[in-house]
């Protein structure tokens, strides 16, 4: 039987917009995400889990159920209703209340300072596109460290991979933009920068405790041995993985990296424009992050593709419906012999192993990890208040083992936030697509622990992955 160590953070995730609701109280402003969704019309971010008035309960739960550490985020726009300017006391009250009830319960608080919340006021000025609006995150970051002393664990920002292309490529976040491959490699960029700017500010003034960023990292594997398919994944992997990887370590790009990225903007008909004094806020950033937080949960098979962008993003749970081709990077295969889930993510447990060991050996000085997201998405069935879900043990078996592994190989990882700690609302999918150890009933609010919080809780306190 496998192990994970003594002294491991069993947590689970959350993220504001995704759990609060409330999403107009209190002096809240508005984010893109409000009118967005409003005029999709597919379902609305209110009640989400109602977290903004349950956290008492959910905190409780996490006691209870052997979690240690809560992953959630502060709502930008709570803080500061339109990105910048006066702050709000009711929003900074609030989340003073969630931190005290946190340690008071023994659960350490991870506080992501941006979850794909920008308030809209910044939003529609470009968002990270706007150089301006890389000062208001760095302010708004800097007021948090400052108020917020009881916070000992900071992100910057949560997944600038999805951030770049959920909003520029795939256009299912907004502003609903497609294939636009100057505006993603700029996004990158960009939010890179902030994220060193804000690490250098935290270190410069000797903040306590510990900063990181959370990245996406789904691996890349090449779907044949063919040279053309080992390129397609080679790619896929540069512009998903190691530029961030690099931009966080190395505080630049590679040679191989920015001709990796020549190659898909000749592709795409796109262009970058990176600034020298750029790469010295980075590169004196890049010794200086205190952990990698790392989101995973699926990995994709490349063969390679010249032809048509085609994109079809699942966002229902009907399974087989995913398609993704993108001109000169890669089209993404299924593979008959690994499992997906209803939302077409591969089951792959060797992504994750293979992820960490690699981050061990091309970034040594990355001091530790912690696995920020990991879960799965499922329609969980509620019988008389009983949630047998049986597929999502099976799956973070699974993972953890795999992490228990690259543990034993030398990786050092801190820590495993189990997405999600209650089931939240979900920015393409709604409210079907459940990952929760706690079943929400949307309608009355009330919390059932699934088959997986028993399971989570002997977890935590044995250590033992059964
Ligand atoms: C990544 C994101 O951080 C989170 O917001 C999202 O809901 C989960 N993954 C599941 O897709």
């Amino acid at each position: 039987m496998k192990k994970l160590p003594e002294h491991f953070i069993f947590g689970g995730a959350t993220a504001a917009y995704q759990a609060e609701g409330a999403t107009q109280e209190d002096g809240k402003g508005a984010v893109a995400w409000d009118a967005f969704l409003k005029e999709e019309g597919r379902f609305s971010p209110n009640p989400a889990s109602d977290f903004y008035h349950q956290y008492p309960v959910d905190i409780e739960l996490c006691e209870k159920f052997g979690v240690n550490g809560l992953r959630l985020s502060i709502a930008w726009s709570r803080i500061f209703p339109d990105g910048v300017g006066e702050p709000n006391p009711k929003g900074i009250a609030y989340y003073h209340d969630v931190f005290k009830q946190c340690i008071e319960h023994n659960v350490i608080p991870f506080v992501t300072l941006h979850h794909f919340d920008t308030p809209k006021a910044l939003f529609d000025q470009g968002d990270f596109l706007n150089r301006d609006n890389l000062d208001a995150f760095v302010a708004y970051a800097k007021f948090c460290f400052e108020e917020f002393t009881e916070v000992k664990h900071w992100s910057t920002f949560n997944e600038i991979y999805p951030v770049a292309t959920n909003q520029y490529l795939l256009g299912v976040f907004p502003p609903g933009i497609h294939f636009d491959f100057s505006k993603v490699i700029m996004c990158l960029h960009n939010m890179m920068v902030a994220h060193a700017r804000t690490v250098n500010i935290f270190k410069d003034n000797k903040y306590p405790g510990e900063i990181g960023v959370v990245h996406s990292l789904e691996t890349k594997y090449p779907v044949s041995d063919s040279p053309e398919d080992i390129h397609a994944a080679f790619l896929e992997d540069a512009i998903s993985i190691r530029f961030l990887l690099e931009a966080t370590y190395l505080g630049r790009y590679t040679d191989d990296l920015l001709a990796a990225l020549d190659e898909i903007c000749a592709a795409q008909n796109a262009s970058y424009d990176f600034l020298e004094a750029d790469y010295l806020e980075m590169e004196k950033a890049s010794h200086r992050n205190d952990f990698l937080g790392i989101n995973h949960y699926q990995c994709h098979f490349c063969k390679a593709y010249q032809g048509p962008n085609e994109i079809y993003h699942n966002g229902t749970g009907e399974k087989g419906s995913s398609v993704y081709r993108v001109n000169g990077i890669a089209e993404r295969i299924y593979r008959d012999d690994i499992p997906r889930t209803d939302w077409d993510w591969l089951i792959y447990p060797q992504g994750m192993y293979d992820l960490l060991v690699r981050i061990k050996k091309d970034y040594p000085h990355y001091k530790k990890i912690y696995i920020t997201e990991n879960g799965m998405g499922y329609k969980d069935e509620f019988e008389d208040g009983v949630i047998l879900d049986t597929p999502r043990i099976d799956y973070l078996r699974q993972y953890l083992s795999a992490i228990s592994d690259a543990i034993t190989d030398g990786v050092n990882v801190e820590g495993y936030f189990l997405w999600s700690l209650m089931d939240l609302f979900s920015w393409t999918n709604g409210y079907n697509k459940r990952y929760g150890l706690f079943y929400v009933d949307f309608e009355t609010q009330k919390r059932y622990p699934k088959e997986s919080a028993y399971w989570y809780k002997q977890l935590s306190e044995t250590k033992t992955i059964i």
